[in-house]
């Protein structure tokens, strides 16, 4: 079996999906997620729960959130986030029951001051929201996202009906009355329907960055979870919603993937003073057997801090705090690339490399092998500004085979870093583009990574162990 992530939050037994409300409180950063206590399978949904001083050392806490019986959320406490609501960190969740899994109700549940440093989260009275709106012919309806504008509280929820899918807007100054506020965004408009398609938009998130706003959608098609597509825009003012502050519509401009490994879903955000924190879900892409014989699955993401770069698109690299996971130093040195690929090193189980090339490299391609079978190739240019993801060659998951390319700014330098932890692969170019990866190395199998690129360029690469 192959050895499981050690510095990434992940149940020791049991399934996890979705990150759900992130948030730094009393001096911890606490990271609730979608978990299945009783096995490695998605169902009777809990919020499972780890917390961290510093990002680096997690620490798993006991269940936080569970469905109560015969309750609105009996069949599960799926997706949502955490708002301090009258100095309280409030859950607000989907709940689903059955006969209503696919359009839940949103509920709320307040942190038991009984329950220690955020141990345990009680349902608070009925569902704010019992269901979708009437009229809207909603399929999906599900994952509140609370956000602030202009000194107003408003909800986004993800759905999907018969025409397309659409993310929500609810008010809701007081977190205990909830107001539909009309459509934020669907299908209508022409950049959301190309960028995101699909036949609903799970767990929005829709946050300020600098003087745009960024709203991230997970796409659901043919029954799946697929992958997931930052569009950025501006916040317009809509028509009035009653009395209360005035409905919103997503004027969006630009859009691409957040990540364009296959194996990164429903991201959740928290927003601090100087940064935006993001941990997304990774699932495990094994056979189901192996998955049952390990007796856990999935793993979130290191945490990444998210930023618009100089063109106004989304930039992703791993928080600031993470090259403190760097342990034990492997090897470091100044290659001079000539025609055969240059070997960086045998890499142990958890690694990081860092690859930087100070001068015009033209294309620089890495190749990691786990393998004769399951090699993964990652060509940058950064000339042309482009990053060439090839799995063809990754026997694991051959349904996923082929090219993804992702926009980079064209620039001088290039920097890649490597970050691979037990069965994760984490890999993030220009501190610009991520890329989430499941590996699974047999016992016995020699995992490399080489590099190749024009003649004579000089590359500076350094590898260590993970503490
Ligand atoms: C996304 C998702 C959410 C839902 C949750 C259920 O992966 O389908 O839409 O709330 O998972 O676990």
């Amino acid at each position: 079996m192959s050895a499981p992530p050690r510095h990434h939050i992940r149940p020791i037994s049991g399934w996890l999906n979705d990150p759900n409300g992130p948030l730094r409180w009393n001096g911890r950063y606490h990271v609730f997620f979608q978990h299945n206590p009783a096995g490695p399978t998605h169902g009777d949904i809990h919020w499972g729960h780890a917390s961290s001083a510093d990002l680096l050392t997690w620490r798993n806490e006991s269940v936080a959130l569970a469905p109560t019986p015969g309750g609105p959320d009996e069949l599960g406490c799926w997706s949502g986030c955490v708002v301090v609501d009258d100095g309280m960190p409030t859950a607000v969740y989907t709940g689903v029951r059955d006969g209503h899994l696919e359009r839940g109700a949103i509920c709320l549940a307040r942190a038991d001051p009984a329950g220690g440093d955020l141990g345990r989260f009680v349902a608070d009275g009925p569902p704010v929201v019992e269901g979708p709106p009437p009229g809207f012919g909603a399929t999906v309806f599900r994952d509140p996202f609370v956000f602030s504008r202009d000194g107003h509280r408003y909800a986004v929820v993800g759905a999907g009906s018969p025409t397309g899918p659409a993310v929500l807007l609810y008010t809701c100054d007081d977190l205990t009355r909830w107001e539909y506020a009309g459509v934020l965004l669907d299908h209508s408009d022409d950049l959301a329907r190309r960028m995101a398609p699909g036949a609903g938009w799970e767990c929005p998130q829709l946050f300020p960055i600098a003087d745009r706003w960024v709203l991230l959608l997970s796409l659901w098609t043919d029954g799946r979870p697929e992958r997931v597509v930052a569009l950025v825009g501006d916040l317009i003012d809509g028509t009035s919603a009653g009395s209360g502050p005035l409905g919103l519509r997503f004027l969006a401009t630009d859009g691409g993937p957040v990540d364009l490994g296959a194996d990164f879903y429903a991201p959740a955000v928290l927003l601090e003073a100087d940064r935006v924190l993001m941990w997304g879900w990774s699932w495990e892409s094994n056979t189901p057997d192996a998955v049952l014989d390990s007796g856990w699955s999935g793993v979130l993401t290191l945490p990444r801090e998210i930023d618009l770069d100089p063109n106004g698109r989304l930039a992703v690299r791993l928080a600031r705090e993470l090259p403190n996971l760097r342990g034990q130093r492997l090897a470091a040195g100044r290659w001079l690339l000539r025609e055969h690929p240059a070997e960086v090193a045998e890499l142990p189980t958890s690694t990081w490399v860092t690859v930087r090339c100070p001068d015009d490299a033209g294309s620089t391609r890495l190749v990691l092998r786990e393998s004769p079978e399951a090699q993964l190739s990652l060509t940058i240019d950064i000339a042309a500004g482009t990053v060439v993801l090839d799995r063809s060659g990754w026997a694991t998951a051959p349904a996923r085979s082929g090219l993804v390319v992702g926009p980079l700014e064209t620039s001088s330098e290039l920097l890649i870093e490597v970050v691979i932890d037990g069965t994760i692969l984490e890999i993030f170019v220009q501190n610009r583009v991520s890329i989430t990866e499941r590996i699974y190395p047999q016992p016995g199998e020699r995992r490399t990574l080489t590099v190749s690129g024009t003649d004579g360029t000089t590359l500076d690469v350094e590898a260590w162990g993970l503490g």
